[in-house]
């Protein structure tokens, strides 16, 4: 989990997102999150195994944790989860997506992701766990 004085500037530098979270939203958050993070960061029902040999290891985003069972990073802003996937985390395998997603892509998927404690749509899980053939 990010770490305190991290927390804090994050804080400081939170943008609001620029649109609101919906289907078309979620869908493509999910595509974006099974191509770019769901390697580090796990779907739901199934951790990444990738993360158990990372220091620090990547939190598994679709799982509960701490005393309340918080899911991922779903009590954060979306504009927290925002400034972490623009500017990445340093010292971590926390990449920064800058120039590799647009903003309107790494909006997606925050606001995804603030959304993972909530029962998404078949087509949403769909994405993120493609059937198997
Ligand atoms: C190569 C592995 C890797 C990839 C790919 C990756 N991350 Fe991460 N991510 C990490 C690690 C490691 C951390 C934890 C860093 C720390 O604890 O200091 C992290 C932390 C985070 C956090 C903060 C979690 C918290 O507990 O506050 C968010 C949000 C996040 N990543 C989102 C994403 C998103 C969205 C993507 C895809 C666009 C992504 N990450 C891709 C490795 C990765």
């Amino acid at each position: 989990m990010v770490k305190i004085p991290l927390r804090a500037r994050i804080g400081r530098q939170m943008q609001p997102p620029p649109f609101l979270a919906g289907e078309d939203v979620f869908e493509s958050g999910a595509q974006i999150y099974r191509e770019q993070c769901y390697f580090c960061h796990g779907t739901p029902g199934h951790d990444s195994e990738y993360a158990k040999r990372m220091y620090p290891a990547p939190p598994q985003l679709w799982k509960k944790h701490g005393p309340r069972g918080v899911v991922g990073v779903s009590d954060d802003d979306p504009g927290f989860s925002y400034w972490i996937v623009a500017n990445g985390i340093r010292l971590s395998g926390m990449p920064s997506f800058k120039g590799a997603l647009s903003e309107t892509e790494m909006w997606q998927v925050s606001l995804l992701l603030k959304n993972a404690d909530k029962d998404l749509s078949d087509p949403v899980k769909a994405i993120l766990n493609p059937p198997v053939r």
